[in-house]
């Protein structure tokens, strides 16, 4: 099949189901990293429309953006002033109906960011709250308490909020106020009916421009049990995730989403939802994922596994048996803009054969000492890793650089930092988030390399041009290439969502079956693994005399699947 013929099917809207997500292959774009169309070094809207062919020719079903509404970028726009608007420094509302009609034409779906467990400190509700003062019903709405100590000029609980420091931030008339994350996100208080109803006005506006779902950020935190007396951290870490804990997966958020499925379905095809929700087993996180409630949530388990076939196994295996009990589908995420780029963290397995992500937090945290990281080696199992999760049942998210195979960046100055986290000393994220968040290379030269006419706003290492756009769109070998075809491919073997292993009778060996015949095929090892005659079946990566070489996958399909 051509690209023109590819094109052309895609266009035709003829898998315009209400299912569409199911096995979807969805984009991840940090816009103000994305492309810079004005120059001014901040990523924008009309940017990303002036790459829609370049998303196109990627072959995705959908883009996800991160936040765009107008913001202090305090945490790099999860931090909303303004949930019904794009921030001007990224453009406006009739660009953002300009870049949904662009992607739609290419048969692409738009997938928007919200954020509900806080507004920034620059939204209207927060800065009527400060001016209200204490006891007025503009503070309910968040979450207003007296400090603790005989003149309340402490905070009122010993939390720490996760990007590190106390969660309560002390106010001019000596009331606190709750930020899980950081000063400038106050937590909304989801009790009070009017933020309730606003967020419902909040789906239903971008719904009505065409936006066909929704990531939802923190989706475990937004209901809080904060009767008094409130407990000590100590107290809080000692209490169970079942459901009643005070702060986390509270059985009763689901009320709310619940709420929220009633106005997607108002939406044909209804609009879906995915749940950002770090909960303490799959079968919390199902809950997240009920056809009643969001109906899909995020699997982060291959961001924490190591590059290794028994933890990829056990992850599949347990996130598949999930997915049948939810009716969802699965999900399937090895980078995003809150880790390490996983072609890094692989590329740290010599070290010590630990390559999740708290390895390359600790790489990062280091400075990123080159001489520890084999970009090479990285890079292969960064695309044995990618084959595998694209042969997989379910969704998968990509997000923006891996199909370049972009690495992490560790150096970045200190006062060239953005990460709230890296400022307020969390320790879980070292040096913070800002590497993975640096602008794509578009070009191998050029002003920021082709991300706009000026300085991006991160500083690009000179070894970006190497994984230039330019320079891999020329290199039929790049990870680029590789990225294209296996989603040129996919998109043709695509079948029902089940899998079987087949036995490989070596440990570091995966190997398993779709419906259709089409076989993944992955060697977590370094001894080459042999595949006799199957060997004509290949359609997809590199065998070494019929073997599959370590560290490396490959996709077999019987003659005549992809003709
Ligand atoms: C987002 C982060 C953000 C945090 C607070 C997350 O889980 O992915 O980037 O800092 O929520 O909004």
């Amino acid at each position: 099949m051509t690209d023109a013929t590819l094109t052309e099917t895609r266009n035709d809207h003829s898998d315009d189901t209400a299912a569409w997500w199911r096995q979807a292959i969805v984009y991840q774009i940090y816009p103000r990293s994305f492309a810079d169309a004005n120059g001014d070094g901040l990523g924008d809207i009309p940017g990303i429309v002036s790459r829609a062919d370049y998303l196109a020719e990627l072959g995705i079903d959908a883009v996800w953006l991160s936040p765009f509404y107008p913001s202090a970028l305090a945490d790099g726009g999860y931090d909303v002033a303004d949930y019904r608007d794009v921030d001007p420094r990224l453009g406006t509302l009739a660009d953002f109906d300009e870049m949904v009609a662009a992607l739609h034409e290419r048969g692409i779906r738009v997938v928007v960011d919200i954020v509900p467990n806080h507004s920034s400190d620059l939204h209207e509700w927060f800065q009527e709250a400060l001016a209200a003062g204490r006891g007025s019903a503009a503070r309910e709405r968040y979450i207003f308490r007296e400090g603790a100590g005989p003149d309340g000029d402490e905070p009122p609980t010993d939390w720490t909020a996760a990007f590190g420091g106390s969660a309560w931030e002390r106010v001019e008339d000596g009331q606190w106020y709750l930020h899980s994350f950081a000063p400038e996100q106050p937590d909304l208080n989801w009790d009070h009916p009017e933020v309730r109803e606003d967020f419902l006005k909040t789906l239903r506006f971008w719904s009505d421009r065409g936006v066909d779902g929704f990531r939802i950020d923190v989706a475990h935190m937004l209901t809080k049990d904060l009767s008094e007396p409130l407990p000590s951290t100590v107290e809080l870490d000692a209490m169970p995730h079942d459901g009643n804990h005070p702060l986390h997966d509270r059985d009763d958020v689901h009320e709310i989403y619940a709420e929220w499925r009633r106005v997607f379905n108002e939406y044909d095809p209804p609009r879906t939802a995915v749940a950002e929700a770090w909960v303490s087993t799959p079968e919390r996180r199902a809950r997240y994922a009920s056809a009643e409630g969001l109906g899909q949530a995020f699997n982060f388990d291959l961001l924490v596994a190591d590059f290794d076939a028994e933890q990829f196994r056990t992850v599949i295996t347990d996130n598949l048996a999930q997915a049948r009990i939810t009716g969802s589908s699965t999900t399937w995420v090895l980078s995003n803009h809150d880790v390490t780029r996983h072609a890094t963290r692989y590329g740290l397995a010599p070290l010590n054969g630990r390559t999740g992500v708290k390895q390359g937090v600790e790489w990062v945290r280091d400075g990123g000492p080159a001489d520890q990281l084999d970009r090479e080696g990285g890079l292969r199992r960064a695309h044995a890793a990618t084959l595998l999760l694209l042969g997989l049942p379910g969704s998968t998210y990509l997000y923006q650089g891996e199909e370049l195979g972009l690495q992490e960046v560790a150096e970045i100055a200190p006062e060239q930092r953005q990460d709230p986290s890296f400022f307020r000393g969390a320790d879980f994220d070292g040096l913070g988030r800002d590497g993975c968040r640096v602008p794509l290379p578009w070009t191998a030269s050029g002003a920021s390399f082709g991300f706009g006419a000026g300085d991006a706003h991160l500083p690009q290492p000179e070894w970006f041009a190497e994984y230039a756009v330019d320079v891999e769109e020329a290199d039929p070998s790049s990870t680029l290439a590789l990225y294209r075809e296996a989603l040129r491919l996919r998109r043709l073997l695509q079948t029902e969502e089940s899998l079987e292993w087949v036995e490989t009778g070596r440990a570091d060996v995966l190997r398993f079956a779709r419906p259709n015949g089409w076989q993944i095929v992955t060697n977590f090892g370094s001894e080459p693994f042999d595949l006799g005659a199957e060997a004509d079946d290949l359609v997809l990566g590199t065998l070494v005399d019929g073997a599959v070489p370590g560290d490396s996958t490959v996709w077999l399909a019987p003659q005549g699947l992809v003709a």
